[in-house]
């Protein structure tokens, strides 16, 4: 995700937008409403709640035959086309941006607000895409703007009804006032036609479904394999998709996110055999982990063995208060989680020793053996990752622990390796967890 912070230089808040004059008569007659048009709107509730708003036909038709991220919702207000000369004579150009990292468009016909977003490197300008009334006239509607900070989207509606439940059964979004004028009527636009695309990610009809159930394979089915999942979260397009649903591989627990419930226990575990402790990994990580087991025995680099699987919440907090007792408060949370925000909790972290004739090392003697070179190497093949590498303690909050593997799940494991990626933070594009919130 983009940061936050961003949005407090790119998206102005500051009082209504649009005139405040009284609505008078069009003075100029070249607002001629007989020419403008009603625009297309589309939402995208793939990409977070977004909307898109064209009056280009074809842009239209093609979206809505082809993009399974957008779905048409109708025509809104009635803007007039963009001429070979500009805007005509009493119309205004309304300046429309995009935000890869928001995912979303905005449009203003505040001349002084395009140009602040102009220069905002979070926003491509896009150029003037249509005409409308910067003042009220006569006959003319007001188009409300909205925002919203929890979806980081804008909004836009002639509809009074619609803007008026916004306004006042809706806390996601905040109304910003009068972002243009638009003519009551005019002429028409070409109707949109047509079987539309397949629904894709958050808006296809199966997902609420597969996320009720858990159903981790179905929801990245959906979305159309692991890496599209991937980008769709890291973009801001899986709204619907729960990181922090611990059923689910994927699941996030870092410093920043809890445990969620914090007295969650994993359905069901097991204990793989040489095992050194009784904790037992989860029924979805405990097959790949036996046989990462084995074929780190079979490729010659040597034994390794569990040494801690599953904790408690009980058990993580007698941890954390031993090694914060032993080392101090800060360098003991550079080693072990508070309860609640261990990974251990969700029965899918596995702590690893490398074992010799003599018998089984401690984690601290793991790095430097062959077994840690094989699993660094290897360990996403089953759908582990090495979760606190060295160099990353800014992002994940921990000093390295090249013994702690955590499971997400073997596809999306592979994105994770062909991608170069060192945290999961970094993965999702979550922000970083260095410390508690
Ligand atoms: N050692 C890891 C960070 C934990 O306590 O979960
Ligand atoms: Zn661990």
């Amino acid at each position: 995700m983009i940061v936050l912070a961003a949005l407090a230089v790119v998206v102005p808040h500051a009082g209504a937008v649009g005139a405040a004059e009284p609505a008078e008569a069009v003075a100029d007659a070249g607002a001629d409403p007989a020419a403008s048009r009603p625009i297309y709107r589309f939402w995208g509730a793939g990409y977070g709640n977004a909307h898109f708003y064209t009056l280009d036909h074809a842009e239209a038709q093609n979206l809505h035959r082809t993009d399974g991220w957008w779905a048409y919702e109708g025509t809104d207000f009635r803007v007039w086309p963009l001429g070979a000369n500009g805007c005509a004579s009493g119309t205004d150009p309304v300046h429309r941006f995009w935000s890869p990292g928001f995912t979303s468009h905005f449009y203003t016909m505040d001349a002084a607000e395009a140009d602040r977003v102009r220069h905002d490197d979070n926003w491509a300008y896009e150029g003037v895409r249509f005409c409308a009334l910067s003042a009220p006239a006569h006959g003319a509607v007001e188009v409300h703007r909205f925002w919203s900070s929890e979806y980081n989207k804008h909004f836009y509606t002639a509809n009074a009804s619609e803007a008026q439940n916004l306004r006042s059964n809706d806390p996601d979004w905040s109304y910003e006032g009068v972002a243009m004028y638009a003519p009551a009527s005019g002429a028409d636009s070409p109707p949109v036609t047509g079987d539309p695309a397949a629904r894709l990610g958050c808006q296809s009809p199966e997902m609420s479904a597969a996320v009720a159930s858990h159903d981790a394979g179905k929801i990245m089915r959906l979305f159309g394999g692991a890496g599209v999942l991937r980008d769709a979260i890291a973009n801001g397009r899986a709204s619907c998709v729960p990181l922090r649903d611990p059923a689910l591989p994927w699941v996030m627990v870092n410093k920043r996110y809890s445990v969620s419930p914090a007295g969650y226990v994993p359905p069901s575990l097991t204990v793989p055999s040489g095992s050194l402790v009784g904790g037992g990994l989860r029924g979805d990580a405990i097959g790949s982990y036996e046989q990462m087991q084995h074929d780190v025995s079979a490729s010659g680099a040597g034994r390794i063995a569990l040494t801690s699987g599953y904790r408690s919440y009980l058990t993580q907090e007698q941890i954390h208060r031993s090694q914060v007792s032993r080392l101090g408060l800060e360098q003991g949370e550079r080693l072990a989680a508070r309860p609640g925000h261990s990974e251990h909790q969700l029965g899918l972290a596995a702590d690893v020793v490398a074992c010799g004739a003599s018998g089984c090392g401690s984690m601290y003697a793991f790095a430097g053996t062959a077994q840690e070179r094989w699993v660094r190497e290897n360990s996403w093949r089953y759908g582990w990752i090495v979760r606190y590498e060295s160099g990353r303690t800014g992002t994940t909050g921990y000093n390295p622990e090249p013994w702690h593997l955590r499971y997400i799940g073997t596809d999306l494991a592979r994105v994770y390796h062909d991608g170069g990626y060192r945290t999961l933070e970094d993965f999702f594009g979550l922000p970083a967890a260095p410390e508690y919130l």
